[in-house]
């Protein structure tokens, strides 16, 4: 069936500045790290895209590497873009990345030149792409020249193939760096995508700060903690999730009785708060001004429906936030 998108889809969704950018992103983003690989149900994958694009999702998240195997979730997004989503790609920002091993020898990793650009236009071609909308350097790499990383994203920009470019994974001290050597390359840093949620404030002292003063949005992925801070894992672990599956990401061992009374305990709050877990976890971070978005993951069109119902539901009291930290911090 043709597809058409809700004609509200604008109207339900809160946009936030990226940084000192131009650019808007909608503060709940979709990455398609897992769930789009190949051997998952190409309708579900459909349908999660269209319900996301309907409330107006219009941010999508990508990486070489993502599937399994790698390079599937981009060829899957590159069909439903074809199939359904082509005329309104100028409602999308699509991003992408290389860092990690995409391919044997010594140019299919890491930060060189070499093979940012090949992976670039291994990526574009997969989603039948002329240009991403990001492009984003996924990790340090302490063996090439910040230099030459920088002047790959550059290039990308340069040539056409990427409007933006960003950083993930990189430290405050480093992404400082990156950005003073973009800039003197007349590009701006727009993004940085860095892990971050409830249980895992790593950035709060540093990273944050440095964003705000160098003008670089923030779009913080693992925002439910890999399904940690849900309804998934408040009793049991269900057959159909993260933890119960194939996935190295999320093992069951990590699911201690210690976690799952923390988990029960943040939940008591959202339920007072009139939200489920997932939503107040979202509520959380977007809570903050300077976060652009909350980039999440979903296995189900229900969870992004049940995510976006944040808009609107951010703020938190004095009071909510302190039980919110007895509870994090409690051992
Ligand atoms: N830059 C990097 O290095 C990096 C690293 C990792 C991820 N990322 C990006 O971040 C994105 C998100 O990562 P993630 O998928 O781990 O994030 P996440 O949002 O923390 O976790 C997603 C998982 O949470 C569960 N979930 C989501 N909404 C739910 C709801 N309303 N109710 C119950 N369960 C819900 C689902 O688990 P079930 O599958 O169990 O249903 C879903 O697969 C990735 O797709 C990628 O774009 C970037």
């Amino acid at each position: 069936m043709v597809y058409t998108p809700a004609q509200q889809r604008y109207e339900t969704m809160e946009y936030r500045r990226c940084g000192n950018s131009g650019l808007k992103l909608p503060i709940i983003s979709l990455g398609l790290w897992q769930n789009f690989g190949w051997k998952q149900s190409r309708e579900n994958a459909r349908d999660i895209i269209m319900t996301a694009f309907d409330r107006g999702i219009t941010h999508f998240d990508l990486a070489n590497n993502y599937g399994p195997p790698p390079g599937a979730a981009e060829e899957t997004f590159g069909m439903i873009l074809n199939s359904d989503l082509r005329p309104w790609r100028d409602e999308l920002i699509i991003s992408t990345k290389a860092g990690y091993l995409m391919w044997p020898g010594p140019y299919g990793d890491r930060g060189s030149r070499k093979y940012l650009l090949a992976s670039l236009d291994q990526s574009l071609m997969r989603m039948g792409l002329e240009y991403v909308d990001i492009f984003y350097h996924h990790r340090m790499d302490p063996e090439t020249p910040l230099e030459e990383s920088m002047g790959a994203l550059a290039s990308a920009i340069q040539q056409g193939k990427a409007l933006y470019v960003g950083l993930s994974n990189y430290d405050a001290p480093t992404t400082r760096r990156a950005v003073k050597i973009l800039a003197n390359m007349g590009i701006h840093c727009l993004i940085h995508q860095p892990r971050y949620n409830m249980l895992d404030r790593t950035i709060e002292p540093e990273l944050l700060p440095t964003l705000e003063e160098e003008g670089v949005g923030c779009i913080p992925y693992v925002p439910l903690a890999q399904g940690l801070l849900t309804n998934r894992y408040l009793n049991d672990i269900p057959a159909d999730s993260r933890a119960a599956g194939p996935s190295p990401t999320l093992s069951a061992e990590r699911i201690t009785p210690q976690l799952v009374q923390k988990l029960n305990a943040l939940n008591a709050v959202a339920q007072e708060r009139g939200q489920t877990l997932a939503q107040m976890a979202l509520s959380w971070i977007l809570k903050d001004n300077r976060i652009t978005s909350a980039l999440i993951g979903v296995s189900k069109p229900a969870q992004v429906i049940e995510n976006v119902a944040v808009v609107g539901h951010i703020r938190f009291s004095d009071d909510e936030l302190t039980r919110i930290d007895a509870i994090l911090q409690a051992e």
